[in-house]
């Protein structure tokens, strides 16, 4: 891009008016099996492909190819478990061939292309395997974040119909150790559907017993006889990710393979202004989207080192976690959710862990999964002394939406903003009336049909509801559900949800699903859930609930109840922990519950009694309850 006048401008143009060149052009970052009929086929809006006809393999890409170039004994990946005491490197000749072996188990026990593969597992180098296994030879991966319950589990299970489930002895929570195989065990049970195979890795922490023949040991399936990689169509899905809808059930966002690793190997050096053998920390989840992007596929795609980490940002064991994997492994970029901050800063303010390790080698923070609040921002960049970019994305985008693009061009930042809109994004801000809003005045942010590549392009197995719940509200454009504005200056704000879903240090949960299992409490007559401001979380949910009539049990005993029902539920992950006993919800006078007006006093906002609230008195009963509770809790 050096010698173009304004970068940012000229790239940001033509992604608009010229997709066609603009992604053909950036599609020679990757290796193709076959060329493709068209570069984006319009035939079937909104359900448009990219890099139609065209054939490749993304395992290919992430591990074989960099052998081939030879780079073999490069690192590929870093394991760092505090947690356990490991670290272990991995050249991509040893990742390849491992790969390539598992890959070989997995066709063994009769794996095909399509087949699905659920991947229930902890933050383990074998997970990441077995992403690229079936990658590798075409299966559609769907990994499930560890913290979730049973339940949750098995939802996924019932929609996907997995093949084959691989899966681990525990997961390590700090120092607790979590049994894997009885939450697996009770979420096949309920989901209704056999898997052929459970494969699970035997952790030394905690060694359970296989249930032959379905079960079968990871050392049985990873040793086999090496395969190649399996050329897939460019539009053939690479995996399904579940996330959090309106409702309990979640939605199966389906990713393709060639638009997919385009645009991640794209955004490596374009976003993060990240090179080749240089070293990319996300600290997430392999469960979440941002670790499916950004430790597994985006990193190795770009040549980069990849480094997966099981801890968290405090505690493992101290408040220079970061700082020490920062300093051990040379990263040059850090990518984590500002919460993760806000608790290194809750135990160590003034950042005195900071200077005693080398961060040298860090160029730059980002920070993603919520609006970062500037306070968190400001903190971080004096800290670190590095620019620190909150971008926004999306599980259904896979990638960012919103970003300073660091490796175009790095504009100053306007802390509580994410900049610019990213390159094949047309980011636009109607009312609800579906009219476009001036500059600086908020409303529903919604994206131009066609979407860029890497973005979702369909729900599993429901395309009627990708079309009626994202396609549909604003015909042309894809439905955001964030609420936001642009400024006179082109910057994006992106400011909070516009439906029931809420982000819990940085993972996204539906209230709804929540309200759903308070509601099948045998106390429970009528409940709300809302998300209400936590210092360290930005947001953690709370539940209100009116009791049946003639309940006359302790509350203390039934809110316990609650808790853990949504703990057995959802997971640990929703830190659910407070309910509030009230006589009556607000509701509007056609009985909608104003849940709004909720948070705004739980939250201690400013809030309008709501005009066509049907009974007023209830607001004030609910501000001393929970006055009563310790709300707001700032
Ligand atoms: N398996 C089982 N349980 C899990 C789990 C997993 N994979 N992940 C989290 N949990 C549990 C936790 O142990 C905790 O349980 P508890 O209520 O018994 O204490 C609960 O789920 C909530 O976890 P979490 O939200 O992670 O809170 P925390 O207090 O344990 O840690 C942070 C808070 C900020 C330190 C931590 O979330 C962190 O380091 N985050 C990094 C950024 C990140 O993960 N971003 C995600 C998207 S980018
Ligand atoms: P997820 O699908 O888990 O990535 O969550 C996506 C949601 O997180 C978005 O719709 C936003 O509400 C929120 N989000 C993610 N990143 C940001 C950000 N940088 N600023 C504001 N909100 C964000």
């Amino acid at each position: 891009m050096t010698g173009i006048l304004n970068p940012y401008k000229e790239a940001y143009r033509q992604s608009l008016s010229d997709p066609e060149t603009f992604w053909g052009n950036n599609a020679r970052g990757i290796d193709w099996n076959s060329p493709w009929d068209t570069v984006l086929d319009r035939s079937n809006p909104p359900f448009y492909r990219w890099f139609s006809g065209a054939t490749l393999n993304i395992c290919y890409n992430a591990l074989d190819r960099h052998i081939l170039a030879g780079k073999g004994e490069q690192t590929a990946l870093i394991w760092d478990s505090p947690v356990t005491g490991i670290i272990q490197t991995y050249t991509h000749t040893t990742l390849c061939e491992m790969v390539a072996r598992f890959a070989g188990g997995l066709t063994n026990l009769g794996l095909q292309k399509g087949d699905r593969v659920i991947i229930y597992m902890p933050m383990v180098p074998e997970a990441i395997i077995g992403m690229l296994a079936c990658a590798r030879i075409g299966a559609i991966h769907s990994v499930v974040f560890g913290g979730f319950a049973p339940k949750e589990l098995a939802k996924r299970i019932r929609d996907a119909e997995p093949t084959i489930i691989l899966s681990a002895s525990c997961g390590i929570e700090v120092n607790r150790i979590i049994p894997y195989k009885p939450l697996l065990d009770e979420a096949i049970e309920i989901s209704g559907h056999k898997p052929g195979r459970c494969i699970i890795l035997q952790r030394k922490e905690c060694e359970v017993e296989l249930n032959h023949p379905r079960d079968i040991a990871w050392d049985e399936v990873s040793n086999s006889r090496p395969v190649g990689c399996v050329p897939v169509n460019a539009t053939d899905p690479l995996y399904i990710l579940y996330t959090s809808g309106t409702t309990g059930v979640p939605k199966g966002v389906v990713r393709d393979t060639g638009g997919y690793a385009v645009a991640l190997h794209w955004s490596m050096r374009s976003i993060y202004g990240i090179n080749p053998g240089e070293v990319f920390f996300a600290a997430s989840d392999i469960g979440w989207v941002v670790g499916h992007s950004y430790i597994v596929y985006g990193p190795l795609l770009a040549g980069c080192t990849t480094i997966l980490y099981e801890g968290k940002s405090v505690g493992t064991p101290d408040e220079g976690s970061f700082w020490r994997v920062i300093e051990r492994h040379g990263v040059h970029v850090l990518f984590t959710a500002p919460t993760a901050f806000r608790a290194i800063r809750r135990e160590d303010p003034n950042g005195t862990h900071i200077p005693r390790y080398d961060l040298s080698s860090l160029r730059t923070l980002f920070l993603a999964g919520e609006r970062c609040d500037p306070d968190t921002l400001l903190w971080a960049e004096e800290k670190l002394r590095v620019p620190v970019i909150d971008h926004w994305w999306q599980t259904e985008t896979g990638w960012p939406i919103g970003a300073n693009p660091v490796g175009i061009e790095l504009f100053p930042t306007k802390p509580g903003s994410c900049t610019k809109p990213v390159p094949g994004y047309d980011i636009r801000v109607f009312d609800d009336n579906q009219v476009e809003v001036p500059f600086g005045i908020t409303g529903n942010v919604v994206i131009s049909l066609p979407l860029p590549p890497g973005c979702f392009t369909t729900l599993w197995n429901n395309d009627a509801d990708y079309v009626k719940t994202y396609m549909s509200t604003y015909p042309g454009y894809y439905l955001t559900s964030d609420a936001g504005f642009i400024d006179e200056d082109g910057y994006l704000w992106i400011m909070g949800r516009t439906d029931d879903i809420i982000n819990v240090a940085g993972h996204r949960l539906s209230t709804g699903s929540m309200e759903e299992v308070l509601s099948s409490h045998e106390t429970v007559a009528e409940c709300a859930v809302i998300g209400v401001h936590d210092i360290i979380k930005s947001e953690v949910p709370v539940g209100f609930v009116v009791l049946k009539s003639g309940v006359k049990r302790e509350f203390d005993q039934i809110e316990h109840e609650l808790v853990q029902l949504i703990r057995g539920r959802i997971g640990p992950i929703a830190s659910f922990k407070t309910v509030l006993k009230v006589k009556r919800l607000p509701k509007t006078r056609s009985g909608k519950i104003l849940r709004g007006t909720m948070k705004k006093i739980a939250d201690g906002a400013q809030f309008n009694v709501p005009a066509t609230i049907d009974d007023p008195v209830v607001l004030t009963e609910i501000q001393s309850e929970l006055q009563e509770r310790g709300f707001p809790r700032r």
